[in-house]
């Protein structure tokens, strides 16, 4: 049996102005799966994220959440029905403390209630957060601040994590740090993951699901594992 799908992307297609970025990107995320997207720089796995959260208009085709269509909803009114996305560069808040970053995230009705405990959910999770609770964001590590990132996103109480590049810049024990992460709050939150990266090897091993995106389009996918098997051709694809 297959799980639900809490995202679904059909033939979506957009962009800026006058350039077209996305030619028809087809995605499925099933509950409680981790799905990865690779691609190359430039090939539109921002703009896919940013489509999907209303950030940027879609031209044509349908996002179905949660079996409801949301094509054009306005990104808080995505947030408010459970979808979350920690964008690429992390755009914490650097004067703030760590805790008052995480506090934002909780600006939606459901954030709203009871943040306190979704708040020690959080330090939890990431005990180090907690430990620095008081410190400005701008002075945290890398790693520390992705952590932040991903906080301040499960503060909305999210049903779908979106993460653009999370390994981003980091060293690989902290990459693998967020990978593990990121699994258990698949198999502990049982939250459903859309993930964007370029770490082919990392995040091909706690993915559920793959998507090959290049200059727009899905060119590859299949099982995590299945992809992995084709490590060559996806690096091909990726250009490394
Ligand atoms: N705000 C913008 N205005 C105009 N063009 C943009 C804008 N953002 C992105 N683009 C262009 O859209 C294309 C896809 O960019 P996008 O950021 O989605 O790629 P990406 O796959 O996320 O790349 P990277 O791995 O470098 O983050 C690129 O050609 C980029 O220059
Ligand atoms: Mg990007």
């Amino acid at each position: 049996m297959t799980a639900p799908e809490v995202l679904r992307v059909e033939d979506l297609e957009s962009g800026y102005g006058e350039m077209q970025v996305l030619w028809g990107v087809n995605l499925r995320v099933p509950e409680r799966s981790i799905v990865v997207v690779l691609g190359p720089n430039g090939a539109g796995k921002t703009t896919t994220l940013r489509s999907i959260m209303g950030i940027v208009r879609p031209w044509k085709g349908k996002i179905v959440f949660k079996g409801q269509d949301v094509t054009m909803l306005k990104p808080h009114e995505k947030v408010a029905r459970g979808l979350s996305l920690v964008p690429e560069g992390r755009h914490l808040f650097p004067e703030l403390t760590v805790e008052e970053n995480l506090l934002l995230g909780a600006y939606t009705r459901l954030g709203k209630e009871n943040p306190s405990d979704t708040l020690e959910l959080v330090y939890n999770l990431f005990p180090r957060l907690k430990e620095r609770r008081q410190q400005k964001a701008g002075t945290m590590s890398g790693g520390e601040q992705q952590m932040l990132a991903i906080g301040r996103a499960l503060m909305s109480k999210p049903s779908l994590l979106m993460l653009d590049e999370p390994s981003q810049g980091l060293a690989p024990k902290i990459v693998r740090d967020i990978m593990e992460t990121l699994e258990r709050l698949r198999d502990e939150w049982r939250l459903t993951i859309l993930l964007v990266e370029q770490n082919i090897a990392q995040s091909l091993k706690i993915a559920d699901y793959a998507y090959i995106l290049e200059q727009g389009r899905i060119v590859l996918e299949g099982p995590a594992e299945e992809v992995a098997k084709r490590e060559d051709l996806v690096r091909a694809y990726l250009g490394i």
